[in-house]
């Protein structure tokens, strides 16, 4: 567990008896979950707007100006984001906290030591790191990695398992000109220091009897699908009952199917179809595969209507809303069986 290295303020909700601890290096989203606290939440990045509060008194300094997740008319309104105010003083907050949003396990920052990369395409890697500490989150769950240089933290899914030695592996794509990506892929050393702060997210695996399971990546949205693929591999029967659609742009952004090689009861050749949207293809790449959006593939070869299917989705905002609203609207599959997270 990491020093805050910072000033701690008391921190009360309206209408809880109880408050919490805050650290100025802290979020106030961070300090509620830490405490055990549902405050809403979804991206951990200042983008969609679900961790909204209004300040009643105290201060606090926003670590991202302009954050997308926050509209002007919420900005005239008072609204703030838990997920990028850090405490200045002791403060009194308004926010309506849910139960589905407590913890399963509340979030630790872990000094991490990177280990090494290994390239799964051209442009995502899979990055690991080591703690002293058990690595302890449910599959399908992020953490905010802090890395050398990289003002505020960057979300990415874990692709393992909770284990008892402290491994933790990501599956990032690298972004052009991006500042926590081109630090990742061009300037990590080995055994260099990061802190990882988890476990976030309420689409992780669901608990209870085996039912069959959609899970639907797009881009960079891979590793907690394969984290929830690996999570069923360890439940009796496996993995038998999972599909995974992979919505990729081009044949060399597709993943090798090896990479799901020991996961139990998973075939690739049966259970992993990836598509990809780029229909423009050069006649000389070789792909014999679908074309098209992936929410559109998925509308013609999706059987399962729902009732007994839980879904994941992961990746890029605009990809994971269109899967949603095919779902929902098209598929009449209740709301409470889609789980996402959206990579803003
Ligand atoms: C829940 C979640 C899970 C994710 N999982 C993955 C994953 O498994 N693999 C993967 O490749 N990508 C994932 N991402 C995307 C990832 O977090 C980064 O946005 C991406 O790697 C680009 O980062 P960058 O710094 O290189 O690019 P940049 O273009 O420099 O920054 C991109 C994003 O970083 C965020 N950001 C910028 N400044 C700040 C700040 N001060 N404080 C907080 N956030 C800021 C914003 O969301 C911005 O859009 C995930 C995102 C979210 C929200
Ligand atoms: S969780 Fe704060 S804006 Fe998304």
């Amino acid at each position: 567990m990491t020093d805050w290295g910072s000033p701690a303020f008391n921190i009360t909700i309206e209408g809880q008896d109880k408050g919490f601890i805050c650290h100025g290096s802290d979020t106030l989203l961070g300090g509620a979950l830490r405490a055990g606290f549902g405050v809403p939440y979804e991206c951990g990045a200042g983008g969609c707007g679900s961790c909204k509060f209004e300040l009643i008194h105290g201060e606090v300094e926003e670590s991202r100006g302009e954050a997308p997740g926050l509209r002007p008319a919420d900005r005239r309104k008072g609204k703030r984001l838990a997920c990028i105010s850090n405490p200045r003083s002791d403060c009194q907050i308004r926010v309506r906290c849910d139960p589905i949003y407590q913890p399963k396990i509340e979030p630790v920052r872990h000094d991490a030591k990177f280990v090494t990369c290994i390239p799964l395409t051209h442009d995502l890697w899979e990055f690991r790191f080591e703690t002293t500490e058990a690595a302890d989150f449910l599959p399908g769950q992020y953490a905010k990695l802090e890395l050398p240089g990289v003002h505020g933290t960057r979300s990415y899914s874990m692709s393992n398992i909770k284990n008892a030695e402290g491994q933790w592996h990501f599956q990032i794509k690298r972004v052009v000109e991006g500042e926590a990506t081109s630090v990742l892929f061009e300037r990590l050393t080995p055994s260099q220091c990061i802190v990882i702060d988890a476990p976030y997210s309420i689409a992780h695996l669901k608990e209870g009897p085996p039912c069959s399971t959609v899970c639907i990546a797009g881009g960079s949205g891979l590793a907690p699908m394969v984290s929830i693929l690996r999570g069923l591999g360890m439940l009796d029967g496996g993995a038998k009952n999972a599909v995974l659609y992979y919505g990729a742009r081009g044949p060399d952004d597709v993943v090798d199917s090896k990479l799901f090689a020991d996961i139990d009861g998973f075939d690739p050749k049966r259970q992993y179809r990836p598509v990809i949207s780029d229909t423009d293809l050069d006649p000389d790449r070789r792909w014999s595969g679908p074309v098209g959006m992936v929410h559109e593939f998925i509308a013609d070869d999706l059987s399962e209507d729902g009732d007994d299917t839980e879904f994941y989705i992961a990746g890029p905002p605009p990809m994971v809303d269109a899967v949603r609203r095919h779902l929902v609207l098209e598929r009449h599959v209740s709301v409470d069986r889609l789980h996402y997270d959206r990579f803003y």
